[in-house]
């Protein structure tokens, strides 16, 4: 066939073109949206956006320079090496993690650290020190409160606030009586306490503890 003669479609350029057009006719639009286009190469990522943070750290005052997707837990743990906190589920659903902010209980896993300028924390470290004990420390340790100990520092700053919590008159879903007595039974400890997960079943001695320090409180 002389050149002038050759069809300007191909049967394979044909059959190319309609496998494309089919291939982008079945994509989400989404996925139409992030293909990679010139301005972004494949592969090139962001650079993370960073804030100044200040807060109060066991009395110390700290100034961190964080990644704003970091939680309270990570800048704890990896920017201020305070490890006694511990990360078990990451998820919220342990209590390893908890630490004391402003007074009150939180799962340091589950908020991010940005959200805390001028705050104070307290961790286990800041609790006491091998030679001067705080009274719940002294009592997890008079009681074994613990077997592995993985979930113990969680499980004293919970308990710490816990008893403040009680102090201040704040309801459980145990009881609205809110005398101190009634408070402090072992029902109304145990659900207090129902956030914080000891893997090594220790709960019964973490309870005499716990007793122990609210009675001596009351
Ligand atoms: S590590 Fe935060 S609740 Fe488990
Ligand atoms: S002492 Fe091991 S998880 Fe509680």
């Amino acid at each position: 066939m002389p050149a002038s003669d050759t069809p300007s479609v191909t049967r394979r350029s044909a059959m190319a073109g309609a496998a494309a057009s089919a291939a982008a006719a079945s994509l989400p639009p989404v996925a139409l949206a992030q293909a990679p286009s010139a301005a972004a190469p494949a592969g090139a990522l962001e650079a993370p956006v960073t804030a100044t943070l200040s807060l109060t750290v066991n009395g110390e005052a700290q100034s961190l320079e964080l990644d704003t997707r970091t939680t309270l837990l990570d800048a704890l743990r990896e920017h201020l090496h305070l490890t006694g906190t511990k990360k078990g589920c990451d998820h919220g659903q342990c209590g390893a993690c908890t630490v004391i902010l402003d007074g009150k209980r939180v799962y340091s896993c589950l908020t991010l650290a940005v959200m805390h300028e001028g705050d104070a924390v307290t961790t286990i470290e800041g609790l006491g020190r091998p030679d001067s004990l705080h009274p719940m420390q002294a009592a997890f340790v008079k009681h074994d409160g613990y077997q592995c100990g993985y979930c113990t520092p969680g499980q004293i700053c919970a308990s710490v606030a816990m008893l403040e919590e009680i102090k201040a008159g704040i309801p459980s879903h145990v009881t609205a009586d809110l005398t101190a007595a009634a408070q402090t039974t072992a029902e109304e400890i145990r659900e207090r306490m129902s956030g914080n997960i000891c893997r090594c079943g220790a709960y019964s001695n973490i309870l005499d503890a716990i007793t122990e320090v609210a009675e001596r409180q009351a």
